[in-house]
């Protein structure tokens, strides 16, 4: 313990609290913000497919590289002890940041897709048989269905689909009739990357719960916006990824109630997640490792953890109150503008909106935009779903953090004036 204390990196100045969000200060501390992208000054608006990285994450990663790599629960030999601390203080780090109750729920994957791949193989393996139903909603990701679907067509199960009203809300009083003894799961996003509507996971985990069905929470997109207690939300798996939460791509986290993931099978066998092996019959390791089979990311979970550090030192409640800020002024700036049509108006909304421009298609708006340094999504955003729901091809998408501000905002809203000219 004492090489870790002196190994890992510290994040954040405890002698100089922030009072309140000091962007320049916050925005310091991501060195790519201060790039230039064709002569403009970058602004960086497509937080929802990844987030930047602060320097104590990018320094975490070299430093673990330059003089701590070593593989993990593996060596006698000093490095393997120093990475295999720094490993499992990060799964630490990972439990308090979103309270699980041990660090046996917390399992390392390599993103959101594979822990919610990893569920639909094993707990469906085990759970959902041929005339069984699965629940997701109409604003899910790709990863949310597609995972869902081959566990249907592998066992005849069916999905069914929670509908969303005109604002991108889900109905709720349409969940309730869809809830039965033949659900096995409802997977639900926490917030949706293409709509930005906050779903109401506590009430969806308590109307499940109450027909004994558990419920995975795809949490991709909330992790970053806002402080997570998953015993709070009450649901039985969370997903998240590294990577959209200000830590390294390739790491993901997969929160799963103890008991239910002790009684799922395996997902991949291989090395770190056997006790014993041999011809005739091999047993499993106990959790979280039974579900890390092989070398994992390493230097991705560590970089995750310093990633925690980073927004704990910031703190949930300026970077919700500032990415409120910054939301509503973007809602009031882009509907004061007539071609400009919002998708995703919901009531309970984080930082992502999403539009259409009358006549112009998102790819050239995203083109145009890119011109003036400016970066957003434009496309599906991986929920082709929710743009047949809304009758669009595509949207352009504009999603923020807290390192952002009004003065980008303008720089977008100054952009998308452009793009309205140049196609009158
Ligand atoms: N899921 C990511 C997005 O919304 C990639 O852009």
């Amino acid at each position: 313990m004492e090489d870790l204390l002196q190994e890992r990196i510290v994040v954040g100045d405890p002698h100089c609290p922030l009072d309140v969000l000091d962007v320049d200060r916050i925005r310091d501390d991501f060195p790519i913000l201060h790039k230039r992208v064709h002569g403009n000054r970058l602004v960086y608006l497509d937080n929802a497919a990844s987030s930047q990285k602060p320097a104590s994450v990018i320094k975490g990663l070299s430093t673990y590289y330059e003089m701590q790599n070593a593989n993990i629960h593996r060596g006698v030999h000093y490095l393997s002890g120093l990475a295999t601390g720094l490993y499992e203080e990060a799964r630490n780090k990972v439990r308090k940041f979103i309270n699980a109750r041990s660090e046996k729920e917390i399992i390392f994957t390599a993103g959101t897709t594979e822990a919610v791949n990893l569920v639909a193989s094993t707990y469906g393996r085990k759970h959902v048989q041929e005339g069984d139903e699965i629940i997701v909603s109409a604003m899910e990701h790709h990863s949310n269905i597609v995972p869902w679907q081959l566990l249907c067509e592998q066992t005849g199960a069916t999905l069914k689909v929670i509908p969303i009203n005109e604002r991108g809300e889900l109905q709720l009083d349409e969940f309730e009739k869809m809830l039965s003894s033949r659900t096995k799961l409802v997977a639900i996003v926490h917030i949706s990357n293409s709509l930005g509507t906050i779903n109401p996971v506590e009430k969806i985990v308590e109307m499940a719960h109450a027909k004994d069905i558990p419920v995975l929470v795809d949490g991709a997109q909330s992790v970053v916006h806002g402080s997570i207690d998953v015993q709070a939300l009450g649901c039985d798996f969370f997903a998240f990824s590294g990577h959209k939460m200000l830590g390294p791509t390739g790491i993901g986290v997969l929160y799963g109630r103890e008991s239910l993931l002790d009684a799922m099978p395996p997902y991949q066998g291989g090395g770190d997640m056997i006790r014993y092996v041999s011809f005739d019959k091999t047993t499993y390791n106990d959790l979280p490792y039974k579900f890390e089979a092989g070398t994992p990311n390493i230097a991705g979970t560590i970089g995750l953890g310093y990633a925690i550090d980073y927004l704990e030192s910031v703190g949930f409640a300026k970077i919700e109150s500032h990415e409120m800020m910054l939301l509503n002024y973007a809602h009031e700036a882009l509907t004061s503008i007539p071609q400009v049509r919002l998708i995703g108006t919901a009531r309970q909304k984080a930082s992502v909106v999403s539009f259409v421009i009358d006549e112009v298609h998102a790819h050239d708006v995203g083109t145009i935009l890119d011109q003036n340094g400016i970066a957003i999504r434009t496309g599906h955003h991986c929920t082709q779903p929710v743009m047949d729901w809304f009758e669009v091809p595509a949207t352009s998408r504009a999603s923020f953090l807290f390192y952002n501000t009004k003065e980008e905002i303008d720089r977008l809203v100054e952009g998308i004036y452009g793009v309205i000219n140049l196609f009158k």
